[in-house]
């Protein structure tokens, strides 16, 4: 066979190949609704049952929304995105404590609010802080670790709002503290000192909630602003709690399907694609081989051939050719033919070995 004859049949080859493997990888059980209005449902999860790993894992769709709304479980907390790296991206309420001029408490507001999470969930500590805003503020929450339980909190007074400083909450008009790890129960309260006497002008309210860290930027118009939202974005860990010691049992003892690892954490596990595979590691058959052939930046090839093998790659020149390393270039030549092929075509990325990809 010539080298343009084989040049060609490697080009018909590959493009439907191509064409069937960048199908986008099913991220929902077969015939199970993948969207939720904007948000996508990966397996694990699902909207009814027969889509879900377990009833922990429902999220229901409220189609009366538009777009339709996702919530955990049955209750009220609103969903935004789901990721298979362990995070469920919330909203959740703001608790506020407002005064009026004469110092009497306007009652159109719920100064504490409280929180459960069903046994899958805990509040990330990594990505939230509990933060309170106001000049006459005390703000508290109290949460359970199972059943150990914490209170932690903070306190901002300040008299004039030129001491209120712009993007940073360091303690006056805005204080924050770090939420302890695996908090499955939390209850937040605020309060003040003086009724907001005295401040009621720039800050008439406290306000104390539990924040996504990178979401959350403080400015001196929250003190006023905040009076008019409700929830901020929060950031929930989940993981499967059906059996704690999972990851070392033999394989199909855990969710983790083919090609994925199981990953112990807090108290449960979770799936990860192995090395070289990709998908959903939770969804029956697991997750699949990436083609690293397909996409130059996922293999160092370069001129020679790409061999995909399952979880990796092969580089290595087409049969009757091998390898010639020139400089820093290396690159594959026909064997014997080195020589007319070296003096009809310029030695770069332009010799005919290119075109063996
Ligand atoms: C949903 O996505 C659309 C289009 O991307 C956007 O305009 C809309 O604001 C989103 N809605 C919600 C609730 O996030
Ligand atoms: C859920 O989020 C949407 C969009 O952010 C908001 O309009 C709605 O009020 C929220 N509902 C509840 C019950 O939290
Ligand atoms: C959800 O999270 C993933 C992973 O962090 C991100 O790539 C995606 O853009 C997010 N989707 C939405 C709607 O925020
Ligand atoms: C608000 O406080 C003032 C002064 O303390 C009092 O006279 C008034 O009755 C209060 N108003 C209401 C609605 O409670
Ligand atoms: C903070 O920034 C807001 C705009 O985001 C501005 O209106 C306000 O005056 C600034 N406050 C201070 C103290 O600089
Ligand atoms: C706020 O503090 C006052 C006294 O300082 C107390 O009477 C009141 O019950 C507190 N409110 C809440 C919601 O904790
Ligand atoms: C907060 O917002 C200001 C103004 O937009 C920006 O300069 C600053 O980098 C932001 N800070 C954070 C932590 O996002
Ligand atoms: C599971 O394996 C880890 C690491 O090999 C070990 O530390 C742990 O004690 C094991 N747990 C059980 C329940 O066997
Ligand atoms: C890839 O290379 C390895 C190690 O050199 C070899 O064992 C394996 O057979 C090769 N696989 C293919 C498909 O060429």
């Amino acid at each position: 066979m010539g080298i343009l004859e084989r040049f060609w049949l490697v080009i018909l080859i590959a493009a439907p190949l191509a064409a069937i493997v960048a199908e986008p990888a099913p991220i929902a059980k077969h015939g199970c609704p993948d969207m939720c209005g904007n948000v996508s449902i990966p397996y694990p999860f699902g909207t009814r049952e027969g889509c879900y790993y377990n009833e922990d894992f429902l999220i229901s769709c409220d189609n009366t929304f538009s777009p339709p709304l996702a919530f955990l479980r049955n209750g009220n907390i609103n969903v935004t995105n789901i990721t298979l790296e362990g995070r469920v991206h919330t909203t959740q309420f703001i608790a506020k404590n407002c005064h009026d001029k004469f110092g009497n408490q306007t009652q159109s507001y719920q100064a504490w609010f409280r929180l459960w999470l069903n046994g899958i969930y805990t509040i990330s500590d990594t990505e939230n802080k509990f933060v309170a805003i106001g000049c006459d503020t005390i703000a508290s929450v109290q949460g359970f670790q199972g059943k150990k339980s914490y209170t932690t909190g903070c306190i901002s007074k300040c008299d004039s709002i030129d001491y209120v400083a712009n993007y940073t909450c360091s303690g006056i008009g805005c204080c924050q503290t770090s939420i302890p790890t695996r908090t499955s129960f939390i209850k937040v309260r605020v309060n003040s000192t003086d009724r907001h006497r005295g401040v009621w002008n720039f800050s008439p309210c406290s306000y104390g909630f539990i924040v996504e860290e990178s979401k959350f930027n403080f400015s001196s118009n929250d003190l006023l602003d905040l009076q008019n939202v409700l929830e901020k974005p929060m950031v929930l860990d989940w993981s499967i709690r059906d059996d704690t010691h999972a990851c070392n049992k033999t394989e199909k003892a855990n969710a983790c399907q083919r090609n994925s690892d199981c990953v112990p954490v807090d108290d449960g596990y979770r799936c990860k694609c192995s090395k070289g595979f990709e998908g959903n590691p939770y969804l029956p058959g697991g997750c699949r081989d990436i083609d690293e052939c397909l996409d130059s930046s996922r293999n160092d090839c370069k001129d020679m051939k790409c061999i995909n093998t399952e979880g990796s790659y092969n580089c290595s020149c087409l049969k009757g050719y091998h390898l010639v390393v020139i400089k820093d270039e290396q690159g594959c030549v026909a064997n014997q033919r080195h020589d007319w092929i070296r003096i009809l075509l310029p030695v770069g990325k332009y010799t005919f070995y290119s075109t063996s990809k």
